[in-house]
């Protein structure tokens, strides 16, 4: 169990806080678990008619825990890894899910908005997936939900060279629904999650099943997950995770 996922229900809306701010919500193990579970547990609690996804302090997420990437790579890291039951559950969960997103959304961070139905970004809010600066290869099912939403070219940018998208070219080329003043972010997303926990449940779960193709999106996760386990093995990452830790920019040049 973990105290930096922040679980709560208000008014039949499943409120999941990133909250551990101190560490820019770095996701670990813990907390994919603890959101696997609950994503899990939604599906048949009646209660939980919306899913509102956000982050504690001044950013969403600074995306995974690039420390816990290094003790995988070093391979000191035993037990199960809960990274992918919670992007399954993305995948598989039928409650339309919100996202409110203030300051950088990284990796992670990013690809899991192209999973929910509707986000909500605060005007200072920065969209970026470095993953090849990782020396990694981009997950959750982002090679081909990125490319598709926002076309290849901008999507092959975005992944390679790892920049910051601002809110607004965000919301204008289709990851996002709307951009807000950054104070008025939470009560915005709530007002969204309280309208679509008023309507119909079985139509909105029957509409997103039709606009999305859980079996395709798993499958993609896969294929994904077995180039990520090898690339976070390599000298390549391992370089990017010694320079993260020493505060330095990476230089993949003297790498064999
Ligand atoms: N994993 C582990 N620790 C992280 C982290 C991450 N993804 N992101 C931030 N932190 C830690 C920092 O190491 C720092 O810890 P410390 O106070 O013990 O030194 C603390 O959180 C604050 O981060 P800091 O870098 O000082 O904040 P910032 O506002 O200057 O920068 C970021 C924020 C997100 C731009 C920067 O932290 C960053 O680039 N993080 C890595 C993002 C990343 O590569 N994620 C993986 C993507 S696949």
């Amino acid at each position: 169990m973990t105290d930096h996922i922040r679980i709560e229900n208000r008014d039949n809306i499943l409120n999941l806080t990133f909250a551990r701010p101190e560490k820019k919500n770095a996701l670990t193990n813990a907390m994919y678990g603890a959101l696997a579970d609950a994503l899990i547990a939604a599906e048949t609690d009646p209660a939980a008619r919306v899913i509102v996804m956000k982050g504690e302090g001044d950013m969403f997420t600074s995306g995974n825990d690039v420390g816990e990437f290094a003790a995988i790579a070093a391979g000191a890291v035993q037990g199960e890894r809960h990274v992918s039951r919670f992007l399954q559950a993305l995948v598989q969960s039928t409650r339309p899910l919100v996202a409110a997103v203030q300051g950088r959304a990284v990796g992670v961070g990013t690809t899991m908005l192209l999973h929910c139905d509707f986000v909500v970004l605060a005007e200072n809010a920065q969209l970026s997936t470095p993953f090849i600066n990782l020396a990694l290869v981009p997950e959750a099912a982002s090679t081909l939900l990125m490319p598709q939403r926002i076309g290849y070219a901008r999507a092959y940018e975005m992944f390679a060279l790892g920049e910051p998208m601002d809110a607004v070219t965000a919301r204008d080329v289709g990851i996002a629904n709307r951009v807000v003043p950054l104070e008025r972010l939470h009560a915005e997303a709530g007002v969204i999650a309280a309208r679509l926990a008023k309507l119909p449940a079985g139509s909105l779960s029957a509409t997103k099943r039709l606009m999305r193709n859980p079996a395709v999106l798993s499958a993609q996760i896969g294929a994904e997950s077995q180039i990520f386990a090898e690339r976070l093995k390599t000298a390549e990452a391992r370089e990017a995770f010694t320079a993260f830790a020493e505060r330095r920019a990476a230089d993949f040049t003297k790498v064999a």
